[in-house]
This record gives C-alpha cells, sequence and structure tokens, in this order.
C-alpha cells in the first residue's frame, strides 16, 4: 500500500551519508522495499502533521510527519523489532498496512508510548530521560532483576583499571576551538587541504556479514559528492551537486529531502575538517575521557533541530578519532558511530584511511586503498543520475 515507501527509509538515508555510501546494500537487500521506494513519497513534500498525512493516528497526534518513520526506527531499535512484529504486510507481495491495529505489540506500544511521556512529565520535568530503551534494553521483555555474576565478568571487573587512575588529564584544558584548531593543524593546516580542491576515493567496504563491495568516491570543493558501491548484489550510487541529492540503485532512484538532504549536504563538505565552527553551533568540551587506550577530548556540537555530534580528538596527536551523531526520533535518540583509523599523508594532508561505521542493526568497515588528490573529473557525475 501507499506508505510502504516510507519502510526503512529513514534508516537508509541516515546510514547513507556517512563518507563511504554502502550501508544501503545490506539493508536494501533484506526485504522487497526497493520496490516500495520508487513511489513518490508524500511525507517529505510538506511539513504536514502526523494526522494528516496517516490514516490510524491515536498518540502520536500533531507531530511533524516526517517525524514518524524516525520514531519506528527508534522502536526497532529498543525492542530489536523490525516493522512486521508490529505490522501487518498488505495484499501484495511487498505491501504493508501499516493502519491496521491487527497486532496486540501495536496497541501494547501505544499505551507504552502514553507512559513513557506520563513518566518525563511527571518525575523527570519533561525532559525525556526515560526512553523505550531504558527499560526494554533491546528486547521486548525487559528483566526487572538484576542479573548474576559470572565466573568470568567478575575477573573482568576485578581486573579492570579505574578510569580516573588511567585517564592524564592534560594540564591545560582548552578551549572548543583550541581543541579543533589544534586537530585542523595536526590533519595539515588550512593551506596545505586548501591546496586539495578535489579527490577520488577508492576501497572496499566490509559489510559485516561476509559480503564485500567495492567502493569508488569523488568529492569536489566546496560540496560535491559522488559515490558508487559495486557488490555482487547490484550498484548504488549517491550524488550532491551543492544543492540536491539523490540516490540510485538497480531498482530505483530517489531525491533526498528534509533532514535526509540536510545530512547529506554536510557529508558532502568537502573542507568539513576545517568548517566546525560554520557547521555546529554550540561548541563545547564535555569533558576528558577514555577511548579504548587513547585519551581524548569530548567536543559537543548541534547541528540542526534533530541532529547533534560528539567528536572525540586525541589529546596527543590532535586527530580526530570517533564521531557520533544522535539523530533525535520523538521517542529516543539513536546513534550512527564513525571510527577514524591509519591516519596517512596525502600532499601533505592526513587523510583517515580505515573507517569503522555503526548503527544500532550494523558494524561495517571502509578500507581505502587509494586517496587522490586532485584528479581530474567530469563534473557531470555530480548530477542527478540518469539525466
Ligand atoms: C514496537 C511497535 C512498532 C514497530 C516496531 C513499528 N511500528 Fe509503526 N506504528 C506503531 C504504532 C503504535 C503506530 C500508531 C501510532 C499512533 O497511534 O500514534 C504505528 C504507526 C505507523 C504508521 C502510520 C500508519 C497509519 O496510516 O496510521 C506507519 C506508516 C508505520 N507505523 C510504519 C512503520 C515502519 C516502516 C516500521 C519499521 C521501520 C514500523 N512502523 C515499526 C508501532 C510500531
Ligand atoms: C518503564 C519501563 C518501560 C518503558 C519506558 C517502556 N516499556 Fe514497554 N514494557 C515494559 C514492561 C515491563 C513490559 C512487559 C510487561 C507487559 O508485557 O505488559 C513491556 C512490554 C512491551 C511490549 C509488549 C512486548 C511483547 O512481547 O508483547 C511492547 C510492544 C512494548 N513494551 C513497547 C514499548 C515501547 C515502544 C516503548 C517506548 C515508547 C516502551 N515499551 C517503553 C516496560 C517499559
Amino acid at each position: 500500500m501507499y506508505y510502504g515507501n516510507l519502510l526503512r527509509k529513514y534508516f537508509l538515508l541516515i546510514i547513507g551519508l556517512l563518507m563511504a555510501a554502502s550501508f544501503m546494500g545490506s539493508v536494501l537487500a533484506k526485504s522487497g522495499q526497493q520496490v516500495i521506494e520508487k513511489r513518490k513519497n508524500p511525507i517529505r513534500d510538506s511539513e504536514k502533521t502526523t494526522d494528516e498525512v496517516f490514516k490510524n493516528i491515536k498518540v502520536m497526534n500533531g507531530q511533524p510527519a516526517s517525524q514518524l518513520v524516525p520514531a519506528m526506527h527508534f522502536f526497532e531499535a529498543a525492542l530489536g523489532f523490525n516493522c512486521g512484529n508490529c505490522h501487518v504486510r498488505g495484499s501484495g507481495e511487498h505491501d504493508w498496512d501499516f493502519a491496521k491495529d491487527d497486532k496486540p505489540e501495536k496497541r501494547r506500544t501505544r499505551e507504552m508510548m502514553t507512559m513513557m511521556n506520563a513518566i518525563n512529565k511527571e518525575s523527570f520535568k519533561g525532559e525525556q530521560l526515560v526512553t523505550c530503551f531504558t527499560c526494554h534494553k533491546g528486547s521486548p521483555d525487559p528483566t526487572a532483576i538484576p542479573a548474576l555474576m559470572t565466573a568470568s565478568s567478575m575477573k573482568e571487573k576485578n581486573n579492570k583499571p579505574d578510569e580516573e587512575e588511567v585517564i592524564k588529564i592534560p594540564n591545560r584544558l582548552g578551549t572548543a576551538e583550541e581543541i579543533i584548531s589544534t586537530y585542523q593543524q595536526a590533519i595539515g593546516g588550512k593551506e596545505a587541504f586548501e591546496k586539495i580542491t578535489s579527490l577520488k576515493l577508492e576501497g572496499k567496504a566490509d559489510m559485516g556479514n561476509g559480503r564485500e563491495s567495492s567502493v569508488s568516491v569523488f568529492e569536489k570543493a566546496p560540496n560535491l559528492y559522488f559515490s558508487e558501491t559495486k557488490s555482487p548484489q547490484g550498484t548504488m550510487q549517491r550524488v550532491f551537486n551543492g544543492e540536491a541529492g539523490w540516490f540510485k540503485s538497480q531498482q530505483f532512484q530517489r531525491k533526498f529531502e528534509g533532514d535526509d538532504l540536510r545530512d547529506l549536504k554536510l557529508s558532502s563538505d568537502f573542507y568539513a575538517p576545517l568548517n566546525f565552527t560554520k557547521n555546529y553551533s554550540d561548541l563545547k568540551l564535555e569533558n576528558v575521557q577514555l577511548l579504548d587506550n587513547d585519551t581524548v577530548y569530548a567536543i559537543e556540537g548541534t547541528f540542526s533541530k534533530y541532529r547533534r555530534f560528539e567528536f572525540f580528538f586525541d589529546t596527543k596527536s590532535g586527530l580526530l578519532l570517533r564521531q557520533i551523531q544522535y539523530s533525535h526520533t520523538l521517542f529516543g535518540d539513536l546513534q550512527i558511530q564513525t571510527d577514524y583509523k591509519d591516519y596517512r599523508n596525502v600532499d601533505g594532508v592526513l587523510f583517515p584511511f580505515e573507517l569503522d561505521i555503526s548503527d544500532y542493526e550494523h558494524a561495517q568497515k571502509f578500507r581505502y586503498d587509494a586517496i587522490t588528490p586532485n584528479a581530474a573529473v567530469d563534473d557531470k557525475i555530480f548530477e542527478e543520475p540518469g539525466k
């Protein structure tokens, strides 16, 4: 049915924007949503409310319609569910009838949403401190009884050094701006970076399930982007021309809109490492903490109403080791984490040759074999595919 085109869409997009491009392979392979994605999406066309767009809304009334599907993904993550645990299929092979209330899990979820909102309102001053995940922890059946200790976890607990003892807090804590500026110097500095105006990146993506894809990416200043992922399952492209962006697979093509478009634009920013203060507001140093064996500065910044970021900079090398993107949904935040590894010098600028990207469903690894600066590229590839 009509709303079928929402299926996994939000997920597909938040993931898709990340540097290297190919979470989509695994996502799309899942069920027949390729077919569904083809149709025009009514949700993104304007800021209508849930009631105006959907048929059977009883709790999420009056919310922006574009926020419904992100909330559904939050439910999936919080309970370890997928759409089919709460919704029933429609008549066609790839169809769903999302408006139907046939499943007890869907009806129960309405009660849970109301309960959760009431707890936060009554006990936490309206702040969203309790979410579905607080109780559910990835399972439909929350446990009320604390778990038993095991011999091995006992050992681990006893041998684990106290973080306070390990962590070496620098004598003088810089401001967020100073830490970012140190990072910009560490990767080579503005001047060296600005001598590079385009990049060609070639490598492989390990989808975490035994499937490997080849990835090639072209980027050009200020924010043109093209990526292509090829696997035995097919070829996918993601394109941004500076204003508009498209996703194309063998089965369908669609245009990015709303938050997804803003995300794509951000990830296409060629000089992003130089543009922190331009891209994020309220940048501030949260704390100094341990990330594996490295002591890092944790810096927080806001990108948009529904997107907040944390950045972790090595106190020694100054380099960015991790980024976490928080996507706010009506019932809690979802995160996407990117670890940057194996920085190497390309024409005087350090680029990470390995990226580990995870979200609530996937953990994937991208490995670049070659990053070529100022490679010749035909600007046509940044335009709408097939035009
Ligand atoms: C934990 C249960 C649960 C899961 C999992 C879930 N949903 Fe829902 N969904 C609901 C509930 C409850 C509503 C009704 C909300 C209300 O009444 O305010 C709903 C409503 C919807 C609607 C609106 C239908 C209409 O026309 O009224 C759509 C579309 C939808 N869900 C899509 C999805 C998709 C796509 C997924 C998987 C990505 C998904 N849902 C996963 C519980 C769930
Ligand atoms: C304060 C804790 C708490 C919060 C918050 C909470 N739940 Fe639950 N939920 C439970 C408990 C406990 C059960 C099991 C008891 C029951 O089934 O009635 C449960 C049961 C459920 C079930 C039925 C599971 C099944 O196997 O049939 C669904 C579906 C569900 N919750 C969805 C949600 C969603 C979605 C949210 C967030 C909007 C949420 N819950 C928030 C505690 C919570």
